[in-house]
Protein backbone atom coordinates (compact mmCIF):
# COMPACT_ATOMS: atom_id res chain seq x y z
CA UNK A 1 0.00 0.00 0.00
CA UNK A 2 2.84 2.35 -1.63
CA UNK A 3 2.43 6.17 -1.82
CA UNK A 4 -1.65 6.90 -0.17
CA UNK A 5 -2.94 9.87 -0.97
CA UNK A 6 -6.44 10.82 -0.44
CA UNK A 7 -8.60 12.21 -3.63
CA UNK A 8 -11.51 11.68 -5.63
CA UNK A 9 -10.78 8.31 -7.35
CA UNK A 10 -14.32 7.75 -10.33
CA UNK A 11 -16.60 3.97 -9.24
CA UNK A 12 -15.29 3.27 -12.95
CA UNK A 13 -11.91 2.94 -11.94
CA UNK A 14 -12.42 1.08 -8.63
CA UNK A 15 -14.61 -1.36 -10.89
CA UNK A 16 -11.68 -1.59 -12.87
CA UNK A 17 -9.29 -2.41 -10.21
CA UNK A 18 -11.52 -5.19 -8.65
CA UNK A 19 -11.83 -6.44 -12.32
CA UNK A 20 -7.80 -6.79 -12.14
CA UNK A 21 -7.53 -8.59 -8.87
CA UNK A 22 -5.47 -12.14 -8.68
CA UNK A 23 -8.39 -14.23 -7.17
CA UNK A 24 -8.89 -17.87 -7.60
CA UNK A 25 -10.98 -19.85 -9.27
CA UNK A 26 -14.23 -18.15 -7.88
CA UNK A 27 -17.13 -19.78 -9.87
CA UNK A 28 -17.33 -22.18 -12.22
CA UNK A 29 -16.71 -21.21 -16.23
CA UNK A 30 -19.65 -18.85 -17.34
CA UNK A 31 -20.95 -18.76 -21.03
CA UNK A 32 -23.34 -15.92 -21.45
CA UNK A 33 -25.43 -18.18 -23.51
CA UNK A 34 -25.95 -20.88 -20.93
CA UNK A 35 -27.76 -19.21 -17.91
CA UNK A 36 -29.07 -21.87 -16.32
CA UNK A 37 -26.80 -24.85 -15.77
CA UNK A 38 -28.04 -28.52 -15.02
CA UNK A 39 -25.21 -29.99 -12.80
CA UNK A 40 -24.90 -33.10 -11.25
CA UNK A 41 -23.21 -33.66 -7.60
CA UNK A 42 -22.69 -36.80 -5.47
CA UNK A 43 -25.80 -36.47 -3.59
CA UNK A 44 -28.31 -34.43 -5.44
CA UNK A 45 -28.90 -32.41 -8.75
CA UNK A 46 -29.15 -29.29 -8.65
CA UNK A 47 -29.86 -26.06 -11.25
CA UNK A 48 -27.27 -23.24 -10.89
CA UNK A 49 -29.23 -20.19 -11.88
CA UNK A 50 -26.07 -18.20 -13.36
CA UNK A 51 -26.02 -14.36 -14.24
CA UNK A 52 -27.30 -11.58 -12.51
CA UNK A 53 -31.13 -11.75 -14.50
CA UNK A 54 -32.03 -15.72 -13.58
CA UNK A 55 -30.69 -15.55 -10.21
CA UNK A 56 -33.43 -12.46 -9.69
CA UNK A 57 -35.70 -14.51 -11.38
CA UNK A 58 -34.56 -17.92 -9.25
CA UNK A 59 -34.70 -15.56 -5.97
CA UNK A 60 -38.41 -13.97 -6.71
CA UNK A 61 -40.35 -16.62 -7.97
CA UNK A 62 -43.04 -17.32 -6.05
CA UNK A 63 -42.76 -20.83 -7.43
CA UNK A 64 -39.64 -21.26 -6.14
CA UNK A 65 -39.76 -22.00 -2.53
CA UNK A 66 -37.00 -22.02 0.14
CA UNK A 67 -39.45 -23.61 3.01
CA UNK A 68 -39.79 -26.36 0.33
CA UNK A 69 -35.99 -27.31 0.48
CA UNK A 70 -35.22 -26.24 3.99
CA UNK A 71 -33.57 -29.73 4.56
CA UNK A 72 -32.00 -30.32 1.40
CA UNK A 73 -28.83 -32.60 1.52
CA UNK A 74 -25.85 -33.34 -0.78
CA UNK A 75 -22.40 -32.13 -0.45
CA UNK A 76 -22.97 -29.11 -2.36
CA UNK A 77 -26.47 -28.23 -1.14
CA UNK A 78 -25.53 -29.52 2.68
CA UNK A 79 -28.17 -27.68 5.05
CA UNK A 80 -26.65 -25.73 7.12
CA UNK A 81 -26.91 -27.38 10.51
CA UNK A 82 -27.25 -24.57 12.41
CA UNK A 83 -30.30 -23.36 10.63
CA UNK A 84 -33.24 -24.42 12.19
CA UNK A 85 -36.52 -25.58 9.80
CA UNK A 86 -38.60 -22.94 11.52
CA UNK A 87 -35.62 -20.21 11.77
CA UNK A 88 -36.29 -16.34 9.46
CA UNK A 89 -33.94 -18.13 6.80
CA UNK A 90 -35.98 -21.96 6.42
CA UNK A 91 -39.73 -20.34 6.60
CA UNK A 92 -41.71 -18.31 3.69
CA UNK A 93 -45.13 -16.71 4.09
CA UNK A 94 -46.77 -14.05 6.34
CA UNK A 95 -44.81 -15.34 9.51
CA UNK A 96 -41.46 -14.79 7.52
CA UNK A 97 -42.57 -11.17 6.36
CA UNK A 98 -43.37 -10.11 10.20
CA UNK A 99 -40.48 -11.76 11.62
CA UNK A 100 -38.73 -9.97 8.86
CA UNK A 101 -40.01 -6.59 9.87
CA UNK A 102 -39.15 -6.97 13.25
CA UNK A 103 -35.38 -7.28 12.25
CA UNK A 104 -34.92 -5.05 9.39
CA UNK A 105 -36.33 -2.23 11.96
CA UNK A 106 -33.72 -3.29 14.22
CA UNK A 107 -30.74 -3.72 11.25
CA UNK A 108 -32.38 -0.17 9.16
CA UNK A 109 -30.72 2.36 8.19
CA UNK A 110 -32.34 4.51 10.82
CA UNK A 111 -31.05 2.47 13.53
CA UNK A 112 -27.69 3.18 12.18
CA UNK A 113 -26.67 5.99 15.11
CA UNK A 114 -27.25 3.23 17.42
CA UNK A 115 -24.37 0.83 16.67
CA UNK A 116 -21.90 2.84 14.22
CA UNK A 117 -20.06 4.37 17.07
CA UNK A 118 -20.17 1.18 18.82
CA UNK A 119 -18.57 -0.55 15.54
CA UNK A 120 -16.38 2.35 15.52
CA UNK A 121 -15.01 1.87 19.06
CA UNK A 122 -14.44 -1.74 18.83
CA UNK A 123 -12.32 -1.28 15.73
CA UNK A 124 -10.32 1.23 16.99
CA UNK A 125 -9.77 -0.96 19.99
CA UNK A 126 -9.00 -4.47 17.46
CA UNK A 127 -6.33 -1.84 15.83
CA UNK A 128 -5.07 -1.01 18.98
CA UNK A 129 -4.40 -5.25 19.03
CA UNK A 130 -2.77 -5.30 15.55
CA UNK A 131 -0.32 -2.29 16.75
CA UNK A 132 0.65 -4.62 19.88
CA UNK A 133 2.12 -7.18 17.39
CA UNK A 134 4.87 -4.22 16.78
CA UNK A 135 7.47 -4.74 13.29
CA UNK A 136 8.44 -7.90 14.51
CA UNK A 137 7.65 -10.15 12.08
CA UNK A 138 4.18 -11.21 9.83
CA UNK A 139 0.73 -10.67 11.36
CA UNK A 140 -2.09 -12.86 9.88
CA UNK A 141 -5.28 -10.77 9.36
CA UNK A 142 -7.83 -12.96 9.96
CA UNK A 143 -7.30 -14.62 13.07
CA UNK A 144 -6.19 -11.38 14.69
CA UNK A 145 -8.58 -9.35 13.00
CA UNK A 146 -11.25 -10.44 10.62
CA UNK A 147 -12.52 -13.31 12.44
CA UNK A 148 -12.81 -11.78 15.90
CA UNK A 149 -14.22 -8.22 15.21
CA UNK A 150 -17.23 -8.87 13.70
CA UNK A 151 -18.09 -11.10 16.31
CA UNK A 152 -17.72 -8.44 19.03
CA UNK A 153 -19.71 -6.29 16.85
CA UNK A 154 -22.62 -8.82 17.11
CA UNK A 155 -22.59 -9.12 20.46
CA UNK A 156 -22.22 -5.72 21.42
CA UNK A 157 -25.83 -5.29 18.99
CA UNK A 158 -27.41 -7.68 20.60
CA UNK A 159 -26.34 -6.39 24.00
CA UNK A 160 -24.04 -9.20 25.97
CA UNK A 161 -22.48 -7.80 29.02
CA UNK A 162 -18.68 -7.01 28.38
CA UNK A 163 -17.53 -9.37 30.38
CA UNK A 164 -19.16 -12.18 28.37
CA UNK A 165 -17.65 -11.50 25.29
CA UNK A 166 -14.94 -13.41 25.37
CA UNK A 167 -17.40 -16.38 26.10
CA UNK A 168 -18.90 -15.30 22.75
CA UNK A 169 -15.95 -14.87 21.23
CA UNK A 170 -15.46 -18.69 22.00
CA UNK A 171 -18.82 -19.54 20.53
CA UNK A 172 -17.61 -17.80 17.05
CA UNK A 173 -15.44 -21.40 16.16
CA UNK A 174 -19.24 -23.23 15.97
CA UNK A 175 -19.28 -21.37 11.94
CA UNK A 176 -15.60 -22.26 10.91
CA UNK A 177 -15.52 -25.33 9.16
CA UNK A 178 -18.84 -26.13 9.34
CA UNK A 179 -18.43 -27.88 5.73
CA UNK A 180 -15.92 -30.26 7.01
CA UNK A 181 -16.85 -31.59 10.18
CA UNK A 182 -18.79 -34.56 10.44
CA UNK A 183 -23.04 -33.63 11.20
CA UNK A 184 -22.72 -34.95 14.89
CA UNK A 185 -20.08 -32.35 15.47
CA UNK A 186 -21.61 -30.02 14.22
CA UNK A 187 -24.44 -30.09 15.94
CA UNK A 188 -22.59 -30.59 18.99
CA UNK A 189 -20.64 -26.84 18.48
CA UNK A 190 -24.22 -25.21 17.59
CA UNK A 191 -25.42 -26.64 20.87
CA UNK A 192 -22.51 -24.66 22.27
CA UNK A 193 -24.35 -21.27 20.93
CA UNK A 194 -27.92 -22.63 21.64
CA UNK A 195 -26.79 -22.70 25.38
CA UNK A 196 -25.40 -19.40 25.56
CA UNK A 197 -28.17 -18.14 23.98
CA UNK A 198 -30.52 -19.21 26.32
CA UNK A 199 -28.63 -18.03 29.47
CA UNK A 200 -28.77 -14.93 27.85
CA UNK A 201 -32.22 -14.76 28.12
CA UNK A 202 -32.78 -16.31 31.32
CA UNK A 203 -29.55 -16.44 34.02
CA UNK A 204 -28.21 -12.98 32.19
CA UNK A 205 -31.27 -11.42 31.24
CA UNK A 206 -30.87 -8.53 33.68
CA UNK A 207 -27.16 -7.81 32.65
CA UNK A 208 -27.99 -7.26 29.31
CA UNK A 209 -27.02 -4.02 27.95
CA UNK A 210 -29.59 -1.90 25.93
CA UNK A 211 -29.52 -3.66 22.80
CA UNK A 212 -31.18 -6.27 20.22
CA UNK A 213 -32.49 -8.91 23.02
CA UNK A 214 -33.80 -6.86 25.39
CA UNK A 215 -36.33 -5.56 22.61
CA UNK A 216 -36.84 -8.63 21.57
CA UNK A 217 -37.43 -10.70 24.53
CA UNK A 218 -40.00 -7.36 25.49
CA UNK A 219 -41.71 -7.74 22.08
CA UNK A 220 -45.17 -9.95 23.07
CA UNK A 221 -45.90 -10.52 19.46
CA UNK A 222 -42.69 -13.86 19.52
CA UNK A 223 -42.74 -16.85 20.91
CA UNK A 224 -39.56 -17.58 23.44
CA UNK A 225 -38.61 -19.95 20.68
CA UNK A 226 -38.67 -16.93 18.25
CA UNK A 227 -36.34 -14.90 20.37
CA UNK A 228 -34.20 -17.45 20.35
CA UNK A 229 -34.07 -18.60 16.70
CA UNK A 230 -33.80 -14.76 15.71
CA UNK A 231 -30.79 -14.34 17.74
CA UNK A 232 -29.15 -17.87 16.64
CA UNK A 233 -29.99 -16.72 12.78
CA UNK A 234 -27.99 -13.19 13.13
CA UNK A 235 -25.19 -15.11 14.83
CA UNK A 236 -25.26 -17.62 11.94
CA UNK A 237 -25.74 -15.38 9.11
CA UNK A 238 -23.92 -11.76 10.37
CA UNK A 239 -20.72 -13.01 11.86
CA UNK A 240 -18.82 -15.88 9.20
CA UNK A 241 -20.18 -13.40 6.43
CA UNK A 242 -18.47 -10.48 7.70
CA UNK A 243 -15.47 -11.90 8.65
CA UNK A 244 -15.14 -13.49 5.36
CA UNK A 245 -15.78 -10.53 3.36
CA UNK A 246 -13.85 -8.33 5.32
CA UNK A 247 -10.66 -10.81 4.32
CA UNK A 248 -11.59 -10.12 0.74
CA UNK A 249 -11.54 -7.02 1.51
CA UNK A 250 -8.43 -6.30 2.96
CA UNK A 251 -6.84 -8.61 0.35
CA UNK A 252 -8.20 -6.23 -1.98
CA UNK A 253 -6.96 -3.16 -0.57
CA UNK A 254 -3.45 -4.69 0.10
CA UNK A 255 -3.05 -6.06 -3.66
CA UNK A 256 -4.19 -2.31 -5.42
CA UNK A 257 -2.51 0.87 -4.15
CA UNK A 258 -5.95 2.68 -6.02
CA UNK A 259 -8.32 0.53 -3.78
CA UNK A 260 -6.55 1.50 -0.86
CA UNK A 261 -6.59 5.11 -1.59
CA UNK A 262 -9.99 4.65 -2.49
CA UNK A 263 -10.66 4.04 1.28
CA UNK A 264 -9.38 7.04 2.67
CA UNK A 265 -12.47 8.48 1.34
CA UNK A 266 -15.97 7.90 3.02
CA UNK A 267 -17.35 8.10 0.06
CA UNK A 268 -15.36 6.32 -2.25
CA UNK A 269 -13.96 3.99 0.24
CA UNK A 270 -18.20 2.95 0.65
CA UNK A 271 -17.99 2.04 -3.11
CA UNK A 272 -15.17 -0.22 -2.68
CA UNK A 273 -16.58 -2.31 -0.01
CA UNK A 274 -20.10 -2.42 -1.37
CA UNK A 275 -18.68 -3.09 -5.28
CA UNK A 276 -16.50 -6.33 -3.69
CA UNK A 277 -19.03 -7.47 -1.95
CA UNK A 278 -21.24 -8.19 -4.97
CA UNK A 279 -18.18 -8.69 -7.25
CA UNK A 280 -16.37 -11.25 -4.78
CA UNK A 281 -19.08 -12.36 -2.50
CA UNK A 282 -18.36 -14.86 0.66
CA UNK A 283 -21.28 -16.09 -0.12
CA UNK A 284 -20.54 -17.67 -3.49
CA UNK A 285 -24.12 -19.36 -3.78
CA UNK A 286 -27.62 -18.53 -2.24
CA UNK A 287 -29.37 -21.37 0.05
CA UNK A 288 -31.44 -23.76 -1.94
CA UNK A 289 -35.07 -23.65 -3.25
CA UNK A 290 -37.20 -26.28 -4.34
CA UNK A 291 -39.93 -25.60 -7.53
CA UNK A 292 -43.24 -25.93 -6.39
CA UNK A 293 -45.78 -26.60 -9.48
CA UNK A 294 -43.48 -25.83 -12.56
CA UNK A 295 -40.75 -22.55 -13.08
CA UNK A 296 -39.12 -21.25 -15.88
CA UNK A 297 -35.85 -19.69 -15.84
CA UNK A 298 -34.66 -18.33 -18.60
CA UNK A 299 -35.40 -20.05 -21.05
CA UNK A 300 -35.12 -23.35 -18.84
CA UNK A 301 -38.15 -25.48 -18.02
CA UNK A 302 -37.69 -26.42 -14.09
CA UNK A 303 -40.04 -29.49 -12.97
CA UNK A 304 -41.71 -29.90 -9.49
CA UNK A 305 -39.25 -30.87 -6.68
CA UNK A 306 -36.17 -29.53 -8.87
CA UNK A 307 -33.92 -28.14 -6.63
CA UNK A 308 -32.74 -24.69 -7.22
CA UNK A 309 -29.31 -22.40 -6.02
CA UNK A 310 -28.56 -19.27 -7.54
CA UNK A 311 -25.02 -18.83 -8.20
CA UNK A 312 -24.02 -15.17 -6.39
CA UNK A 313 -20.20 -14.96 -7.62
CA UNK A 314 -21.31 -16.44 -10.71
CA UNK A 315 -23.43 -13.39 -11.43
CA UNK A 316 -20.80 -10.67 -10.13
CA UNK A 317 -17.66 -12.39 -12.03
CA UNK A 318 -20.06 -12.38 -15.24
CA UNK A 319 -20.34 -8.60 -14.94
CA UNK A 320 -16.85 -8.02 -14.69
CA UNK A 321 -15.71 -7.55 -17.78
CA UNK A 322 -18.33 -4.93 -18.79
CA UNK A 323 -18.33 -1.67 -17.45
CA UNK A 324 -21.99 -0.26 -18.70
CA UNK A 325 -23.37 -3.24 -16.57
CA UNK A 326 -20.89 -2.95 -13.99
CA UNK A 327 -22.19 0.36 -12.15
CA UNK A 328 -25.80 -0.84 -11.28
CA UNK A 329 -24.38 -4.34 -10.42
CA UNK A 330 -21.28 -3.10 -8.64
CA UNK A 331 -23.49 -0.87 -6.13
CA UNK A 332 -27.10 -2.68 -6.38
CA UNK A 333 -25.71 -6.53 -7.23
CA UNK A 334 -26.39 -9.75 -5.63
CA UNK A 335 -23.58 -10.54 -2.73
CA UNK A 336 -26.94 -9.98 -0.64
CA UNK A 337 -29.18 -11.64 -2.35
CA UNK A 338 -32.73 -10.89 -3.72
CA UNK A 339 -36.14 -11.17 -2.82
CA UNK A 340 -38.12 -11.80 0.03
CA UNK A 341 -35.10 -13.76 1.66
CA UNK A 342 -32.54 -10.63 0.91
CA UNK A 343 -30.27 -9.66 3.52
CA UNK A 344 -31.24 -7.40 6.06
CA UNK A 345 -28.05 -7.14 7.51
CA UNK A 346 -27.00 -5.87 4.58
CA UNK A 347 -26.17 -1.99 6.15
CA UNK A 348 -24.90 -2.88 9.62
CA UNK A 349 -22.47 -5.25 7.29
CA UNK A 350 -21.25 -2.64 4.61
CA UNK A 351 -20.40 -0.20 7.96
CA UNK A 352 -18.62 -2.76 10.05
CA UNK A 353 -16.07 -3.54 6.38
CA UNK A 354 -16.06 0.05 5.52
CA UNK A 355 -15.02 1.79 8.84
CA UNK A 356 -12.78 -1.69 10.01
CA UNK A 357 -10.85 -1.98 6.27
CA UNK A 358 -10.47 2.87 6.60
CA UNK A 359 -9.08 2.09 10.04
CA UNK A 360 -6.78 -0.43 8.74
CA UNK A 361 -5.38 1.68 5.98
CA UNK A 362 -5.05 4.90 8.35
CA UNK A 363 -3.25 2.90 10.63
CA UNK A 364 -0.75 0.78 8.54
CA UNK A 365 -0.10 2.83 5.10
CA UNK A 366 2.67 1.23 4.43
CA UNK A 367 1.48 -2.43 5.76
CA UNK A 368 2.15 -5.01 2.61
CA UNK A 369 1.18 -9.09 2.07
CA UNK A 370 4.39 -10.81 3.59
CA UNK A 371 6.09 -12.56 0.79
CA UNK A 372 5.80 -15.75 0.14
CA UNK A 373 3.09 -17.95 -2.01
CA UNK A 374 1.31 -19.00 1.67
CA UNK A 375 0.66 -15.21 3.05
CA UNK A 376 -2.23 -15.70 0.88
CA UNK A 377 -4.69 -19.14 1.13
CA UNK A 378 -8.31 -18.73 0.45
CA UNK A 379 -11.09 -21.22 2.03
CA UNK A 380 -12.66 -23.90 0.08
CA UNK A 381 -16.03 -23.83 1.02
CA UNK A 382 -19.42 -25.40 -0.90
CA UNK A 383 -21.39 -22.35 0.02
CA UNK A 384 -18.62 -19.63 0.94
CA UNK A 385 -15.39 -18.53 -0.29
CA UNK A 386 -12.63 -16.10 1.88
CA UNK A 387 -9.07 -15.40 2.61
CA UNK A 388 -8.45 -18.26 5.37
CA UNK A 389 -4.42 -16.94 6.26
CA UNK A 390 -3.47 -13.24 4.79
CA UNK A 391 -0.02 -12.90 6.27
CA UNK A 392 0.85 -8.95 6.65
CA UNK A 393 3.93 -7.13 7.28
CA UNK A 394 2.08 -4.28 8.83
CA UNK A 395 4.64 -2.04 9.24
CA UNK A 396 6.85 -2.91 5.97
C1 LIG B 1 -20.90 -9.07 4.06
C2 LIG B 1 -21.72 -9.62 4.89
C3 LIG B 1 -22.97 -10.37 4.51
C4 LIG B 1 -23.26 -11.03 3.34
C5 LIG B 1 -22.40 -11.17 2.10
C6 LIG B 1 -24.60 -11.58 3.50
C7 LIG B 1 -25.25 -12.31 2.53
C8 LIG B 1 -26.54 -12.79 2.66
C9 LIG B 1 -27.29 -13.46 1.61
C10 LIG B 1 -26.75 -13.74 0.22
C11 LIG B 1 -28.50 -13.79 2.11
C12 LIG B 1 -29.65 -14.44 1.36
C13 LIG B 1 -29.51 -15.94 1.27
C14 LIG B 1 -30.59 -16.57 0.45
O1 LIG B 1 -31.56 -15.92 0.05
O2 LIG B 1 -30.47 -17.76 0.18
C15 LIG B 1 -28.53 -13.34 3.50
C16 LIG B 1 -29.61 -13.51 4.37
C17 LIG B 1 -29.59 -13.12 5.68
N1 LIG B 1 -28.65 -12.36 6.32
FE1 LIG B 1 -26.92 -11.70 5.51
N2 LIG B 1 -25.06 -11.27 4.76
C18 LIG B 1 -24.11 -10.51 5.40
C19 LIG B 1 -24.19 -9.98 6.67
C20 LIG B 1 -25.26 -10.11 7.53
C21 LIG B 1 -25.36 -9.50 8.84
C22 LIG B 1 -24.32 -8.58 9.46
C23 LIG B 1 -26.56 -9.92 9.38
C24 LIG B 1 -27.17 -9.60 10.72
C25 LIG B 1 -26.69 -8.78 11.60
C26 LIG B 1 -27.19 -10.78 8.41
C27 LIG B 1 -28.39 -11.41 8.60
C28 LIG B 1 -29.05 -12.15 7.62
C29 LIG B 1 -30.32 -12.84 7.85
C30 LIG B 1 -31.10 -12.87 9.17
C31 LIG B 1 -30.65 -13.44 6.64
C32 LIG B 1 -31.89 -14.27 6.36
C33 LIG B 1 -32.97 -13.38 5.76
C34 LIG B 1 -34.19 -14.16 5.31
O3 LIG B 1 -34.10 -15.38 5.12
O4 LIG B 1 -35.23 -13.52 5.10
N3 LIG B 1 -26.38 -10.88 7.31
N4 LIG B 1 -27.33 -12.72 3.80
Amino acid sequence: MKNIDQGDIPTSMIIRCIGELELPQYCADFAEDDPVLRRASTGAEYWLARGPQVCRQALSDDAVSRSAAAGAQSPALKANPTISASSIMSIDGSRHTQLKRVLSVWLSKRNAAAWKPNVAKRVEESIDRLRGFGSGGSVDLVSNFTSVLPMIDLADLLGVPEDRMADILDCADVFFDLDSVPPEQAAARIARLVDFTIEMLTVERKRLRPGMIVDLAANQDLSRREVLELILALLTAGFHTVAGQLSIVLYAVLSSGVLARAMLDPVAGETVVRALTHAVPVTTVSFPRRVLGEAVLGSTSLDHGDLVVAGLADAGACVLGDERRWHSEALNGLGFGFGKHRCPGDGFALDQLALATRAFVLAFPSARIAPGAESVRWTDGASTKSVATLLVDLTA
